[in-house]
Parts: structure tokens; sequence; C-alpha cells
């Protein structure tokens, strides 16, 4: 029985793009493991502390650090919805980060969620993409990717829906046409990236 760790980090409950494309992924998931579990954290509704001095020092022994990564080790695969937020993802986001990576513990090529799938809804109001005005100014995909990979060793894959903004600013009414092909896309992919991950999990 496989296990998916569900996190979501959109400030807004409705019309986010990040939890709707998550939410496909995991109905295709739940579809291929009707037994399966998904474990759900609504970072936005239920921040978490930042990380302060004694959980610092306490690494895995902090009750709410120890379990946080417990939860995150026991994980088959992970989904994580992250929008960006002033060119970077949204600060629960980055507490849920400094609380689960425990240098010493998880952290590591070795560690236990070495080679852990994990797929990340990267949701903007832009594009950030390679060869537009703003590629530099990327700092959700090009941050998660290092920290997930070069600090957990996990397997990380992203689905990126782009110029979700494009529908409400009317400077950007032109770029509708390619917001809702990003849109598509990305429930294309949530569907058939979960299918097929819940299909090499069952092997
Ligand atoms: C506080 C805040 C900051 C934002 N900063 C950016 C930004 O730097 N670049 C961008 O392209 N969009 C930015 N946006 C737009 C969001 O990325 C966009 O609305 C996205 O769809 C949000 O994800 P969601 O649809 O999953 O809620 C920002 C939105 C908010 C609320």
């Amino acid at each position: 029985m496989a296990t998916l760790l569900h996190l979501d980090s959109a400030v807004f409950p409705q019309n986010s793009t990040s939890r709707a494309v998550t939410a496909a992924f995991v109905a295709s998931w739940r579809e291929q493991h009707p037994d399966g579990k998904v474990v759900y954290r609504d970072l936005a509704a239920d921040p978490l502390p930042h990380l302060d001095a004694s959980a610092a020092a306490a690494g895995a022994e902090d009750t709410l650090r120890g379990h946080l990564a417990a939860e995150l080790a026991a994980a088959d695969a992970v989904l994580i919805g992250a929008p960006m937020y002033n060119f970077s993802i949204p600060s629960t986001l980055k507490a849920w980060l400094d609380q689960v990576i425990i240098v010493g513990h998880n952290a590591g090529p070795d560690g236990p969620v070495s080679g852990t799938p994990i797929t990340v809804v990267a949701s903007r109001g832009g594009s950030y993409a390679p060869g537009t005005p703003r590629e530099g100014f990327e700092f959700v995909q090009n941050y998660l990717d290092k920290v997930l990979s070069g600090m957990l060793g996990a397997e990380v894959d992203f689905i990126v829906p782009e110029l979700t903004l494009a529908h409400s600013k009317p400077e950007m009414a032109e770029l509708i046409p390619l917001a809702d092909a990003s849109r598509t896309q990305a429930f294309t992919d949530a569907a058939e990236k979960a299918k097929a991950l819940a299909a090499r999990l069952a092997t």
C-alpha cells in the first residue's frame, strides 16, 4: 500500500491553480491506489511555526521536527503545491522545509528520502520559462530542485501552470491563449504523472 504525502501552500483556498492541479493529481493517484493512503497538510490553513533556536538545536529530538521527518520518510511519493510569491516559495512551505530537513538525520544522499519521487506544482502569475525576460527571477523551481534533490536526495519533477494572472490583468490579455494552454497541460500532466508514478510504485 503506497503512501502519498500531499502538501498545499497557496494562501487562497478557492480559485487556486496549484490546489486544483494537486487535487487532480491526487484523484488520479487514488484511482490507481483505492486502498492507498494520502496524508494531507494544508500549510496555509495550518502553518507550522518558524524554526527556532531550541528546535534547530534539538534536531530530530524535537517532537514536531521528528514527527514531520517521520511523516516524510514514510511517504512513498510526495506532492507539493508551490505557488510563486515574490519570485520564491510561500513562507509556509519554507517553514516546513526548515523544520523537516535535519542534517545528520535525513539530509544527504543516503538518507530516508533518497530516491523518493517529489512532484511540485509550481503555479505562477507570469512566465519565467527559459528565454523569457524574467527567466533570471525564477526562485521556485531553481530553489526547490536544489534543496529537495541536493539536501534530501529526492527525485524532483515539476508541473508548471504559468501565466495564471492573464485572465485578471488587462495588460496580459494577449497571453490568455498561452495561459489556457498551460493550464490544460498542467491538468493533463497531473493525471498522467500520478498514474505513471502509481504504476511504478506498485511494482
Ligand atoms: C503574495 C503574492 C505574491 C505573488 N508574487 C508573484 C510573483 O513574484 N511572480 C508571479 O509570476 N506571480 C506572483 N503572484 C501570483 C501567483 O503566483 C499566482 O496568482 C498563482 O496562480 C498563485 O498560485 P495559486 O493559483 O495556486 O493560488 C503572487 C501572488 C501573491 C498572492
